[in-house]
Formats: C-alpha cells, sequence, structure tokens
C-alpha cells in the first residue's frame, strides 16, 4: 500500500464538515479507489473557538491559510469557503504553494475562472470543481468528458436546490415563503446569504461554468438574464396547479445563430415531466447532445453529504491523477478561450399571465385587446369570482398561445399602465417538456 495522501481542508461549514466525515467514515473505500490512504492532516478556519460537530483527526485546527499552504506534508488543498473573498487569495496562495486544489465554490470560478485556471496551468496544479454545480450530481464530469463526443445543442436545468425546496413546499403544504427559505438554511442547503440563491444568482452561476464546459465559450454569468423566485406567491403556484403545471426556477441555454440564448427564470413545467418531478433540495440537468440525443441527469443538488459526496470524488481524481489529465487535457476555462456572445432565449413559447385588476365592467376585454394588440393570442382565462375583494385587485390569469416573448414583455409592459390594473404583473414562460 502506498503512503497516506495528506489533505488540508480550509472551511468547514456544512461542506466542510461533511467531507472530513466522509473521509473518516468511508476511509477504507475510499482508500480502495484512490489506492492509498487520504488523511486530513488539518483543517483552517475563520474561528477555531467554535464547536464542530465534526472533529478534525488529530485535531490539528487553525486560523491561517499557510498552516496548509506551507506545510509540505499537504499535497491536496480542499477550499471550501464561499464567497469571492477571502476565497481567491486563499485559492491563489494555495496554486502558488504547490497545492493542488479541489473546491466548490461556483461564484468564484464564474467570477475569476480563467484567471485562476491560468494560474493552475501555468504552476502544473489542477482545479476540481465537481462540487460547484448541481451538488452529488456528476454533472461536470459528464459534460467535460463523458459527452466529450458530442455538440451540446442545449443544457435545461434546475440547479438551485434551496429554490427548489422552497417551492416545493409552497406547493406541497401551502407554507409560506418566509417560513421555508428559514428550514432551507436550517437544513443546510442556502448560501450564507441566501438572497443569492433566491434571486437566481446560484443557478446563474452554475449555468456559466457549465455552458463552459458544453459550448467551450467563456460566459459572464452577470450578462445573462437572471430573475428569481422572491417575487413568486403561493396563488401563483395555484393557478399553475389548476392549469396543469409546476413553477420552477429553471435555468436554460441553447445555442442559436452563433449565440448563446440563455436564462434563468421562474417556469411553468407540465406536471408529469421530468422538471416538474423535481422535488425537494433535488436539482436535474436535461442536456441534448448531438450524438447522444436527450440526457437527463436528477439528484441532490444542495446539502451536507450530496455535496461531500462530490467532493470526495474530486479528492480521489486528483490524488489518483485523474484530476491533472482532465485538467491539462480539456482545455477548461482557457486564457483565451473565446467570450460567448449572449442573448436572452428568444423562441416561441406559451406564457402565463397573472393580472391583478380592478373587478368593473369591460377590464377584460381591455386586457385582451391589448395582447390583441401586440399579436399575443389566448388560449385560456381565468377568473375565479373573488367579489368584495379589496384594492389589491382581483386576479386574471391568462395562458397565451405560443409567442415570442419580447411581444408578451411589451404587451404587459403597456398592461400595467393602465389605470384599471393593481400592482405589477407576473409574466412566466412555459416549458412545455
Ligand atoms: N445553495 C446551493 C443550492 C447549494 O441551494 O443549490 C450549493 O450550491
Amino acid at each position: 500500500m502506498s503512503a497516506p495522501v495528506r489533505v488540508g481542508v480550509v472551511g468547514l461549514g456544512t461542506v466542510g464538515s461533511g467531507v472530513v466525515r466522509l473521509l473518516v467514515e468511508s476511509a477504507d473505500h475510499i482508500t480502495r479507489h484512490a489506492g492509498r490512504p487520504i488523511v486530513v492532516e488539518r483543517a483552517v478556519v475563520k474561528d477555531v473557538a467554535k464547536e464542530r460537530s465534526v472533529p478534525v483527526p488529530g485535531g490539528k485546527i487553525s486560523s491561517d491559510i499557510r498552516d496548509i499552504s506551507q506545510d509540505p506534508a499537504i499535497s491536496v488543498a480542499v477550499l471550501l469557503v464561499g464567497g469571492l473573498e477571502p476565497a481567491r487569495s486563499m485559492m491563489i496562495e494555495l496554486l502558488e504553494h504547490g497545492k493542488d486544489v479541489v473546491t466548490a465554490n461556483k461564484a468564484l470560478l464564474a467570477e475569476h475562472g480563467p484567471e485562476l485556471f491560468e494560474l493552475a496551468r501555468k504552476l502544473g496544479r489542477s482545479i476540481a470543481f465537481e462540487a460547484a454545480v448541481a451538488g452529488g450530481i456528476p454533472i461536470v464530469a459528464a459534460i467535460g468528458e463523458c459527452l466529450a463526443a458530442n455538440r451540446i445543442e442545449s443544457i435545461r436545468g434546475i440547479l438551485n436546490g434551496t429554490s427548489n425546496f422552497i417551492l416545493t413546499r409552497m406547493e406541497e403544504d401551502g407554507a409560506d415563503y418566509a417560513d421555508v427559505l428559514k428550514l432551507a438554511q436550517a437544513k443546510g442547503f442556502a448560501e450564507a446569504d441566501p438572497s443569492m440563491d433566491v434571486d437566481g444568482t446560484d443557478a446563474t452561476q452554475k449555468l456559466a461554468i457549465l455552458a463552459h464546459l458544453a459550448f467551450g465559450v467563456w460566459v459572464p454569468w452577470a450578462e445573462i438574464s437572471r430573475t428569481g423566485i422572491d417575487g413568486l406567491d403561493l396563488d401563483l403556484l395555484k393557478y399553475a396547479g389548476e392549469l396543469g403545471y409546476r413553477i420552477r426556477l429553471v435555468a436554460v441555454a441553447s445555442r442559436s445563430d452563433g449565440r448563446l440564448a440563455m436564462r434563468v427564470a421562474p417556469a411553468l413545467v407540465r406536471i408529469g415531466t421530468p422538471l416538474a418531478e423535481t422535488r425537494g433540495a433535488y436539482n436535474a440537468v436535461s442536456i441534448v447532445g448531438d450524438a447522444v440525443g436527450r440526457m437527463f441527469f436528477h439528484g441532490l443538488g444542495a446539502g451536507q453529504m450530496p455535496t461531500a459526496s462530490a467532493v470526495v470524488a474530486d479528492i480521489i481524481d486528483t490524488v489518483v491523477g485523474r484530476a491533472a489529465i482532465t485538467f491539462r487535457t480539456t482545455g477548461v476555462l482557457e486564457s483565451d478561450t473565446p467570450a460567448a456572445k449572449i442573448s436572452d432565449t428568444a423562441v416561441l413559447e406559451r406564457h402565463f399571465l397573472r393580472i391583478r385588476v380592478k373587478d368593473q365592467l369591460g377590464v377584460l376585454s381591455k386586457i385582451t385587446g391589448t395582447l390583441g394588440e401586440h399579436g399575443i393570442s389566448i388560449a385560456s382565462v381565468i377568473q375565479h369570482d373573488v367579489s368584495g375583494s379589496s384594492d389589491a385587485g382581483v386576479p386574471l390569469v391568462i395562458m397565451t398561445h405560443a409567442c415570442d416573448s419580447s411581444a408578451v414583455q411589451k404587451a404587459v409592459a403597456a398592461i400595467d399602465t393602465s389605470d384599471v390594473v393593481r400592482g405589477k404583473s407576473v409574466c412566466l414562460s412555459v416549458l412545455e417538456e
């Protein structure tokens, strides 16, 4: 048996503790896969005094990154600190001191990927990041390696476990948005700043990383059109259900005329389709490749052990040398990677509108008239009898026939200026498969 490989873990939050637990509890199994024992030599954390649910073997825990970067016994560093700084400086420090790095930090890679990957390449090191996207689903390896023979045509996915957990609890239990968000935080799904989960930032950064792997272009994530679930309410979910749909936060990227059509937004997905049946903290990714056709991946996208599963697989890959080969040969995030030309998705889709209107004579014809003027044809309308309702208006729910999303956005903007409309209307795309 070869000598043990010593790893340093930076960050012992939800995922870091899970990684230590897995490396300790599944040591025999992991040793078989790695061909040698993998030992946690040290952990570096912000607050050494904090009580830990999982003890670091040997008890070596400190707060200075140099205790890992400058320890010659440690060859692999596991960077499980979220956000941009100090994570970026730590990654540079680790690489410059000869450590191969495994990370789950998608914000860091989406923002500074080219710079960090170039540095790692220059120094002959590797960065492995399976856990950065879709938690336990091995989607980075699937796109980067297993589907390498394909020209990827499209990616469609549920990439944020917290948002999906919130939507599912609201739709199944009628739970209150704020209460479920707290529960998602308690369960360790949400980011330190959960607004990144619910405003779509987290899913957008993950989509940018996947699109880079799939389409070979650098995608500045902030240029992707992004809407979160924070503007949704229980009524919208109920109306969607009445029409045979669920609402999911869906990330979409597809090739279209030399551009990448991309967006992250809540959308209606038909009940019975795989995306609609993706519940709780599960993620799902549907990919179309020209040779393989459509593939569907489903698994836990957030949470301690699913994410630790991906991190530990990367540690094993790094230890056996697979990560270095992949890193060198796939040309991931090379500095001369062209930037993507991004557009909003411009396909013809049905749209779901919820407009709050004054309950008075002629309102319906006014709204449908405006839609007609913009070339939007109506498939169905729901207006329940809620007489006696207040200034907030009564909800009018409209399902359109397939139409251009920019036309429907313009129509909704015009509708919202009307004096019979109360508040801002909601317009969601409808994904039929
Ligand atoms: N906060 C993320 C999510 C998990 O809810 O999906 C880590 O990516």
